[in-house]
């Protein structure tokens, strides 16, 4: 026997998501004491779903499907049209080889390399500075190395650049003028590199081997035809908006190491061990990407309760991320937690859950894991710097979420 999904009621709830942010889904769970429930968002009925099982259930590529999942605006801005986020099946499974050939061991120091080079010229930039806006600084500094790692766009005003392509992740949620701000950019940046495309096919240049634009550019189809220009544009700039977004993710390490001056003592003699704990911790603790979205593929029922085919679908990351049945005290930090520590691909998926190669799973969580090691040796053993009085509370309804923190007296150490 099947039961009724608990239901938050009202004609639609998209306010109520847009008021509440990351904790909407949670504060529903808590309230039906229920991994599942239903709404209405954008006047559709949409199913919730929290905690490492139902990620489990999402992650069933027999239960859900990517295609017609994603709306229209997310499209515009953030994703592109065509890329690997609305694929399936084997067609998905061949372009994420794709995205995986360039996350060798070797291309992954590569890049380590290119963006240590650039923390390195930032510094000397920043030190004759009154004062710095972290959080733009940085995003500059990936831009660059992005860039060089990908093989586009470098000779570029990265200034300019950088500003671009953030708009592309810090659009994707606001409506008016900064969302379509984000599409105008998307537009310019995919035309941009979709001309470096042809110009790489008709052998005007040569990017190196293994990099984005070169694995991207002449990567085969499953039918054995190359992509579509502006497919590879939308590909690239796969790799190149993410990178740039985890100045959000370095931003969260300078919080959290300034909320927790225990844990700063610790970093400064920790062992690699403990660095990937705390690092662990940051993504666990602090919110970023807040739900994945899906469509339901065919009937099926789970927990006697029934999801329709075609129903939208969302996985909450943020509560999965805090949910009390994976985790003791969940809004406490505490890298300690991930000692030894032997959760499920589905119980902590800041990246999304899963597989790399089989599944959805985020293409650059390993590059991240280098970009936020790296950054958190710099900001420890590298340099110096204030943190002066200001607001750095974070506020749960903004997506995403970067405190633009004020940094002073800035010196290499
Ligand atoms: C700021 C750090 C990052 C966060 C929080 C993040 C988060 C995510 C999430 C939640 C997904 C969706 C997973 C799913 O749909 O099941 C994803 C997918 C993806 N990410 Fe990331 N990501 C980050 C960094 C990166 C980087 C550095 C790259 C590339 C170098 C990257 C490339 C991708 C790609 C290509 C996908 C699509 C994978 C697929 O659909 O198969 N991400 N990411």
């Amino acid at each position: 026997m099947t039961h009724e999904m608990p239901r938050d009621t009202g004609m639609d709830n998209t306010f109520k998501i847009l008021k509440d942010g990351y904790m909407y889904i949670m504060n529903q769970q808590e309230r039906f004491n229920s991994d599942v429930f239903e709404t209405r968002l954008l006047g559709q009925r949409t199913i919730c779903l929290t905690g490492e099982e139902a990620a489990e259930i999402f992650y069933d590529e027999n239960k859900f499907q990517r295609e017609g999942a994603a709306p229209n605006r997310i499209k515009e801005t953030l994703f592109g049209k065509g890329g690997v986020q609305g694929l399936d099946g084997e067609a998905h499974k061949h372009r994420k080889a794709m995205f995986m050939s360039i996350m060798s061991r070797e291309n992954l120091q590569h890049f380590n390399q290119l963006f240590k080079q650039q923390l390195r010229l930032a510094l000397n930039k920043w030190e004759r500075k009154d004062e710095i806006i972290f959080y733009k600084e940085i995003r500059e500094v990936l831009t660059r190395a992005s860039c060089l790692w990908a093989g586009v766009l470098v000779e570029e005003d990265m200034d300019k650049l950088t500003d671009e392509v953030a708009t592309l992740f810090e659009s994707a949620a606001s409506v008016g003028p900064p969302h379509w701000a984000g599409r105008m950019n998307r537009n310019k940046l995919e035309r941009r590199i979709k001309g470096l495309v042809e110009d790489v096919r008709n052998g005007k240049i040569d990017p190196p081997e293994p990099s984005a634009l070169y694995n991207f550019s002449w990567h085969q189809d499953l039918d054995g035809n190359y992509l579509e220009p502006e497919i590879v544009a939308v590909e690239v700039l796969n790799i190149i908006r993410p990178i740039v977004a985890n100045a959000v993710y370095i931003n969260f390490l300078v919080l959290a190491l300034h909320k927790h001056p225990d844990e700063l003592k610790k970093i400064k003699t920790a062992d690699d061990e403990y660095t990937k704990m705390f690092i662990q911790e940051v993504r666990r603790v602090y919110p970023f990407f807040p739900f994945l979205v899906a469509v339901v593929k065919d009937d099926f029922i789970w927990r006697d309760f029934t999801f329709k085919e075609g129903t939208l679908t969302l996985l909450d990351l943020y509560g999965t991320n805090h949910h009390p049945k994976s985790w003791d005290n969940p809004d406490t930090f505490n890298p300690e937690r991930f000692r030894d520590w032997s959760g499920s691909p589905f119980s902590f998926i800041p990246q999304g859950g899963g597989d790399h190669y089989l599944g959805h799973r985020c293409a650059g969580e390993w590059v991240t894991l280098e970009i936020m090691k790296t950054s958190l040796d710099f900001l420890v053993n590298q340099m110096d710097y204030n943190i002066p009085e200001q607001d750095l509370n974070l506020s749960m309804n903004e997506i995403p979420n970067a405190p633009e923190i004020e940094l002073i007296q800035i010196r290499k150490k």
